[in-house]
């Protein structure tokens, strides 16, 4: 896909995998869409058999850290356990993973340094629905479709129902309007160690 050609967005989804992760990828492999999954270690570890269908997939799998703790108030050392240890449990899946994304979206100059001694850049996102607050589903889909824009990464969490069941209309409505779905990675063309993007641009 060149996204410098036709209109992309990425669907992004942070928090899990949880419950209804599993049901979420069903409808993911049915619109045949990839997404990025910002996994944390601590549920990594109680469903590495989600890991391992994501990748099976192809979407993408980045760091979303071991407890989500915001990073910019923890230490330095205790950013990178964080993320050595989201990662060394999603390496355990045979995942590589791709990027991270800090919680609540919270850096500094700090953390991003010890993200890229990691080798990791970091990814927030343009469009966000507060669709962990909100959990109701049309309202979750009118936010997303009327915020959606050509290079947008679009945030949504899988650990709510209502957000999962937002994600059919989400794809049905923004592939109408010509948008073609794609990873993180695939519309920021990689994210160098250390750095942050949005839409593949720092900001
Ligand atoms: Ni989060």
């Amino acid at each position: 896909m060149d996204c410098s050609a036709v209109p992309c967005v990425a669907l992004t989804f942070d928090d899990g995998p949880g419950e209804h992760t599993s049901r979420l990828l069903d409808i993911l492999a049915a619109h045949e869409v990839p997404a990025t999954f910002y996994t944390v270690g601590r549920q990594v570890e109680k469903r590495p058999d989600v890991i391992r269908r994501m990748k099976a997939a192809g979407h993408q799998i980045g760091n979303h850290t071991y407890d989500h703790p915001q990073l910019t108030t923890v230490s330095a050392d205790e950013v990178r356990s964080q993320i050595a240890r989201t990662d060394a449990l999603l390496r355990a899946q045979g995942v590589t993973p791709s990027t991270v994304r800090p919680p609540y979206g919270s850096y500094n100059t700090t953390v991003l340094q010890v993200l890229g001694s990691l080798g990791h850049g970091a990814v927030n996102w343009n469009v966000d629905p507060q669709d962990w607050q909100l959990r109701h589903t049309p309202t979750v889909v009118q936010r997303v479709t009327s915020a959606a824009s050509p290079g947008a990464i679009l945030l949504l969490h899988d650990v709510h129902p209502t957000s999962v069941d937002a994600v059919p209309e989400i794809i049905r409505t923004l592939k109408a309007r010509g948008y073609h779905f794609v990873t993180v990675d695939q519309i920021t063309g990689g994210v160098a160690p250390g750095t942050l993007v949005h839409r593949g641009v720092r900001p």
